[in-house]
């Protein structure tokens, strides 16, 4: 199987908002498609190890926000390169709650869904999430951002000290580890499926 086949596949890029018992947390998603209408009904998946997935399968409820074309690298970072385990990710940075009290960003999003959960499935990995849509908002006229527009334009390239010796490389999404110095260039992330520059070096010490 060609794994870089996969890559082929549009997505958008998305903030997925949780509130579990008052704590809110959210994280990036780049899966969000619309499958049924009339109920308005939506897919989503979420990696099932993300504090954000387990709050949503006790809740019940999620906020979507669909990230705009001004989206910086900063925001991406900030809600997908750490986890709510370690971090309040709200502390700093302007929000609002929708009506199910679930947290959503002020800037750089062109939409906004509030959601309900009618079912999910364990797929290993991740969870899938059929959700019911109670309300959707335009909030801008900004095109959506793609998952190849972060790809290839907000991404910065990953920098790798030659000088020090790789051990084995890091999965900057999921935190998955390769233990080997080499990363082969069509390598994918057996956890969340991201290509190879979305790893980092671990160096000897
Ligand atoms: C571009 C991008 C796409 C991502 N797509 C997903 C996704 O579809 N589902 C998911 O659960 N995590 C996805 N992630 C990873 C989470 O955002 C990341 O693991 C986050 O740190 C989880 O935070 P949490 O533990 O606070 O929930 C993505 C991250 C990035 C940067």
């Amino acid at each position: 199987m060609e794994e870089k086949a996969f890559f082929n596949l549009s997505y958008g890029v998305f903030v997925l908002g949780a509130n579990l018992d008052g704590k809110i947390n959210a994280c990036i998603t780049n899966t969000c498609m619309q499958v049924a209408n009339d109920p308005t009904r939506i897919a989503i998946a979420a990696i099932n190890t993300n504090l954000t997935c387990e709050m949503i399968k006790k809740s019940g409820t999620f906020s979507l926000s669909v990230l705009d074309k001004d989206t910086t690298f900063d925001t991406i970072k900030h809600f997908g390169y750490q986890s709510g385990r370690n971090v309040d990710k709200f502390a700093d940075f302007a929000y609002e709650l929708d009506a199910n009290k679930n947290p959503y960003i002020k800037k750089q999003i062109c939409s906004l869904l509030t959601c309900k959960i009618i079912s999910s499935t364990d797929l290993g990995t991740h969870s899938l999430f059929i959700a019911e849509v109670q309300d959707a908002k335009v909030m801008s006229d900004k095109a959506p951002i793609t998952y190849a527009d972060y790809q290839k334009d907000i991404k910065p390239k990953t920098k790798v000290q030659t000088d020090k010796k790789i051990i084995g490389w890091r999965c900057k999404i999921c935190g998955y580890e390769l233990n080997e110095s080499n990363l082969p260039s069509d390598f994918v992330c057996p956890i969340c499926g991201h290509p190879a520059d979305d790893f980092e070096p671990i160096y000897a010490d």
